[in-house]
């Protein structure tokens, strides 16, 4: 399928829950978000039969999502129904890596191609005052597991903070020289839950201290707006942070590259790339579509508008019909975001919209 502004759209993106067992500053309150009923969540078959679908008009490339994939109980059956479709090519996951160690060996033998680790510090006093749930220690057993079941190549998804984590930009560009990862930095996005409700941060730049302990303080909510706009690092910046320890980065070209640019550490095992979605226009080239867990179509993550696919699945719609809902929302796949404009988005939380 081709879009109106002839972007190819060969991705689909599936939330196949809103819950998470991790509490990330950027992305849920302390106390949690709303999550959607059990009524509401698409059953496995549904989102296989959905799936199907997409996969047919071209939708062949499938990355699972959350909410956290792993915390739902049937991920293995869903990725099994996935993987035995003829359509789809690509089949991976994008996880905390908290329940990573004892699941990579099931979803290997499911069919389950590749994995996404969210990782946004390699500091253990740090892992708490950003995801305020798990810790590090097991993050990095799921993706020492994940690698020796064969789930690979693993990419490593780092949300850049300034004054957070963004000094240790040269700590992820080493770990490449030494494992075969690929780290992805990925700009903050100001996208948050309930704009109303959201406790408000104080401002931290004020502080000399690098700000961790003041996110430990204000850890009831969740960075507001504002704040993720303060945050928010240039995929510049970080390379110059990067080139000062480790001299200039090379080129590097990677099959399953997506919308990062990417580099290479003369000499590194791994890759290290930006995804600049703020800073630089990544909408141009954008293949994407969003399946939501509670089974509603978006054609973009940053734009509320979406379609209910859900209720017309459960009518029994015809094949052809809810083809026809995905072409709809092809055709009114927007052409970019206005972030930089200072557009707000409030529909949903990342949680539910799978990152
Ligand atoms: N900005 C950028 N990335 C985010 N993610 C969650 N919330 C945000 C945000 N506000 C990331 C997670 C994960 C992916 C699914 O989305 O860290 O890597
Ligand atoms: Fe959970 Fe991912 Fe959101 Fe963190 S970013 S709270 S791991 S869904």
């Amino acid at each position: 399928m081709t879009d109106r502004f002839n972007r190819q759209i060969d991705y689909l993106r599936v939330s196949v829950t809103d819950r998470c067992n991790f509490r990330c500053v950027y992305c849920m309150p302390e106390e949690g978000a709303d999550v959607c009923s059990r009524e509401e969540l698409l059953t496995a078959d549904e989102i296989i039969q959905l799936v199907e679908i997409a996969s047919e008009l071209g939708l062949r490339k499938i990355r699972l999502t959350g909410g956290e994939p792993l915390v739902r109980k049937d991920l293995a059956d869903i990725v099994s129904g996935i993987s035995r479709l003829p359509g789809v090519t690509d089949l991976s996951l994008t996880t905390n890596g908290f329940l990573l160690a004892e699941q990579s060996a099931a979803l290997a033998a499911s069919g389950l191609h590749r994995v996404n680790v969210s990782l946004d510090t390699l500091r253990p006093e740090r892992f708490a005052p950003i995801a305020r749930r798990g810790s590090l220690d097991r993050v990095i057993e799921g993706i020492n597991t994940a690698r020796k079941v064969g789930i690979g190549p693993i990419k490593i998804n780092c949300v850049a903070m300034r004054g957070v984590n963004d000094d240790e930009a040269a700590d992820f560009a080493e770990w490449t020289l030494r494992e075969e990862v690929h780290v992805r930095f990925i700009e903050v996005m100001p996208i948050r839950w309930n704009l109303d409700e959201t406790v408000e941060f104080e401002p931290w730049r004020a502080h000399g201290d690098r700000g961790l302990l003041q996110l430990n303080q204000h850890s009831g909510g969740m960075l507001s707006d504002l704040e993720m706009r303060r945050r928010m690092i240039s995929a510049d910046e970080l390379r110059t942070k990067i080139e000062e320890q480790h001299g200039p980065l090379e080129e590097a070209e990677l099959a399953t590259n997506g919308p990062a640019r990417t580099f290479r550490v003369p000499g590194a095992k791994g890759t290290v790339g930006f995804i600049s979605q703020i800073s630089n226009d990544l909408c141009a080239n954008c293949n994407r579509l969003r399946l939501t867990a509670d089974g509603f179509l978006r054609p973009c993550l940053m734009s509320d508008g979406e379609l209910d696919l859900r209720t017309p699945l459960r009518a029994d719609a015809s094949r052809e019909t809810l083809a026809d809902l995905f072409r709809h929302v092809v055709e009114h796949k927007p052409e970019r975001h206005y972030l930089a404009e200072g557009q707000q988005v409030t529909g949903r939380g990342m949680s539910q919209l799978g990152g």
